[in-house]
């Protein structure tokens, strides 16, 4: 039997390790001493001296970018400026993402806005793929032609689609891999060479950016910057908040992408609050990797469940063979060891024409939420808890009927987030529900 190299003292510690531990034992806090990082709650910070609070304000966003001053603790003016839990949570979620950089917001629109708005400005043009969340479609269909910003959309499946849709002021390609509700995937890594290439004639600050959504697939499963995105947003809400408890959302980039951010947040005002971002770094974000292990394998066997019903049509997860892109899954889909890791989150359709498909759903969905005890009809996801909802009359309303229909949206859905409860339970439930349309 081959021996296994026992691990030395000087290999770095593995991400998952990383995320119990994060970095609060670093000589930048005043907490090295704390097993549990502490909650801070203090909307303003004692400033000692005159030269001290001017000190504050002049390195406001700075600090990342000096590694001398990285060391030190960084003057505390003010909570929507900087704060230390939360300032915790962020140098966590740079290294769960592999980023340099990580600033965090309110809710996951909140960072998305951000994001957005520090790579564009009025009478810039950005691509984005066609299937979104319903909010970030709204966002940039009823808010940004606003400020003059517009928005082309296009299955970006196809890379090369890029060339046609990209305009003289595109500055950003923005897409959800997989994207809610229907699971579809980009390659990242395909966006990121035919960006390169249109980038090859712009200048150097003209260049196209790539700002990919993570949250269907989290950290756990799929790390974007490291595929070539430029930034990466999530909700925090969602599998990495875990427990349903609290809103938040994060950008995550280079550190070129760091003094815009907390400049955004300081002055849009749309900050996380300490309190929220204490159990995200406690609870959600050290269990991550363990919940979502879990919760990856029970959604493979539900949609393998699925998959042979006779009520259902189609079943679109990534981690079935059966799924049209499960090639590319494989390549971009890892987890922190490098195994196949398809996300917690699938989404099947019923079949019918498109008015009795609507209502079989709904029909199988009021089953669920009637008699179901694992399955609960609730909107968001990437809770400890299996939630189902119908995104054509739900989380994707915002989306006139007939898009939905050209995009992929089917009147039949039904999105589930798969829980952490025993798959046997799920099933039953499942199967008790298809029994009744
Ligand atoms: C893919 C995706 N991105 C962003 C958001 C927005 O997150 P939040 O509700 O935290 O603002 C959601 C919410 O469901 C989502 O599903």
């Amino acid at each position: 039997m081959a021996k296994r190299r026992a691990p030395k003292r000087s290999d770095a510690p593995s991400l998952h390790s990383r995320l119990i531990h994060g970095v609060s034992r670093d000589e930048h806090w005043d907490y090295r001493h704390h097993v549990v990082p502490p909650l801070s709650s203090s909307t303003a910070y004692r400033l000692e001296a005159a030269a001290r609070g001017a000190r504050g304000f002049a390195e406001f966003a700075q600090e990342e970018q000096d590694p001398q001053r990285r060391r030190k603790a960084p003057v505390y003016i003010y909570d929507r400026l900087a704060e230390p839990t939360r300032d915790m949570l962020e140098a966590a979620l740079a290294v769960s993402e592999g980023g340099e950089t990580a600033v965090t917001f309110a809710t996951g629109m909140a960072a998305i806005a951000a994001a957005l708005g520090v790579t564009l400005q009025s009478g810039e043009h950005l691509v984005a793929d066609q299937v979104l969340y319903g909010s970030t479609y709204s966002l940039l269909t009823s808010w940004f032609p606003r400020y003059r910003i517009g928005t082309s959309f296009g299955d970006l499946t196809d890379p090369g689609r890029l060339r046609k849709l990209v305009r003289p002021t595109t500055r950003v390609v923005y897409f959800e891999s997989p994207a809610n509700p229907n699971m579809k995937l980009i390659d990242i890594r395909a966006v990121r060479a035919e960006v390169d290439r249109l980038n090859r004639q712009r200048r150097p600050d003209w260049k196209i950016r790539i700002v990919v959504d993570n949250t269907f697939a989290t950290p756990f499963c799929q790390r974007p910057l490291l595929l070539g995105a430029d930034l990466v947003v999530h909700s925090l809400t969602k599998n990495i908040c875990g427990f349903g408890t609290d809103m938040g959302g994060a950008a995550i980039g280079s550190r070129a992408f760091h003094a815009p951010l907390m400049n955004y947040r300081k002055d849009f005002g749309g900050v996380l609050s300490p309190k929220a971002a204490w159990p995200i770094l406690v609870y959600g974000l050290s269990t991550l990797s363990l919940r979502v292990r879990h919760q990856v394998a029970t959604a493979g066997e539900v949609a393998r469940f699925l998959e042979q019903s006779a009520k259902v049509k189609r079943v679109s997860y990534p981690g079935l063979p059966s799924f049209p892109q499960y090639e590319l899954a494989k390549r971009q889909m890892l987890d922190f060891d490098g195994h196949f890791s398809p996300g917690t989150m699938l989404y099947f359709v019923v079949g019918g024409a498109p008015a009795a498909a609507q209502r079989r759903a709904m029909k199988l969905i009021d089953h669920l939420a009637r008699k179901a005890y694992t399955v609960t009809l609730a909107v968001s996801l990437g809770q400890i808890r299996t939630l189902v909802e119908h995104p054509s009359s739900m989380t994707h309303s915002s989306i006139p009927l007939a898009k939905q229909l050209k995009e992929g949206i089917d009147p039949g859905g039904v999105r589930i987030s798969i829980g952490l409860e025993h798959p046997r339970d799920l099933i039953a439930d499942l199967a008790a529900a298809l029994r009744k349309i």
